[in-house]
């Protein structure tokens, strides 16, 4: 792909913007020679402004959502691709979130703009993993393990019962999910199923893909082997 046609996907402006920049000098190699728009350059060679290009098509970030963040992108008030450089907002394949998480949820959103690589993580065939921690209103009956893991458990106005989940207790009123499909709201009707209420949601990991260091807000592009850890089995609690 011509380099011209390469940065204006990555969203650092129109093809006309871009060509200014290499006539301004503004696209160089990392001795800091200036580029050419018709140079044959490796992706990693280039820098705008000395600053190394944004990651190529295929990118996946992983961000630690804040609450009060919504997924969707035209939301009145804060959404989550506010927290992202606005360029990204431009790419082209977009860049989108893996499914979706409520704004009142915090914790590990995935973001990418590889469309197969999307459909692969959230295909219910697929079954990921997706771990939550859930502080609740109630102490836990006690027998909410038995009904979360039985694959016949019905949510109201479904008619297919949810897939068998895996519930750890680690506290009267602390718990964690693992679900391997994502229904609106899952978590929080799971729990109001059985007399309870969620008072608070985070999703702590993907397959084996957790937050680490990650805190409220931040966000970093993930490896290829991280990429792989989203289709492995989570650590149990
Ligand atoms: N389940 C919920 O209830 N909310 C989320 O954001 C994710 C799963």
């Amino acid at each position: 792909m011509k380099l011209v046609k390469l940065i204006a996907n990555l969203g650092y402006g129109t093809r006309k913007d871009v060509a200014l920049m290499f006539r301004e000098g503004r696209i160089t190699d990392p001795d800091g020679d200036v580029l050419y728009a018709d140079d044959k350059v490796p992706h990693e060679h280039i820098r705008i402004d000395e600053e190394p290009l944004d990651p190529p098509t295929g990118m996946v970030l992983v961000m630690n959502k804040p609450l009060g963040a919504t997924c969707s992108r035209k939301d009145i008030g804060r959404v989550v691709y506010d927290l992202l450089p606005p360029r990204y907002r431009m790419r082209d394949p977009a860049l989108s979130t893996v499914g979706r998480l409520d704004r009142d949820t915090s914790g590990l959103l995935l973001f990418t703009d590889d469309g197969a690589l999307l459909h692969r993580i959230i295909s219910p065939k697929a079954r990921v993993a997706k771990v939550y921690e859930a502080v609740l209103a109630s102490d836990l009956r006690g027998d909410e393990g038995e009904l979360f893991g039985s694959g016949t458990m019905m949510l109201e106005s479904e008619t297919t019962p949810l897939e068998p989940a895996v519930l750890d207790v680690l506290a009267p009123r602390r718990a964690r999910l693992t679900l391997t499909e994502g229904r609106y709201h899952q978590v929080r009707r799971m729990f109001a199923a059985v007399g309870n209420h969620v008072e608070a949601l985070t999703r702590v990991s993907v397959g084996a893909l957790t937050l680490g260091e990650l805190r409220h807000g931040e966000w970093r592009a993930l490896e290829d082997q991280e990429i792989a850890r989203i289709f492995e089995a989570p650590a149990r609690a």
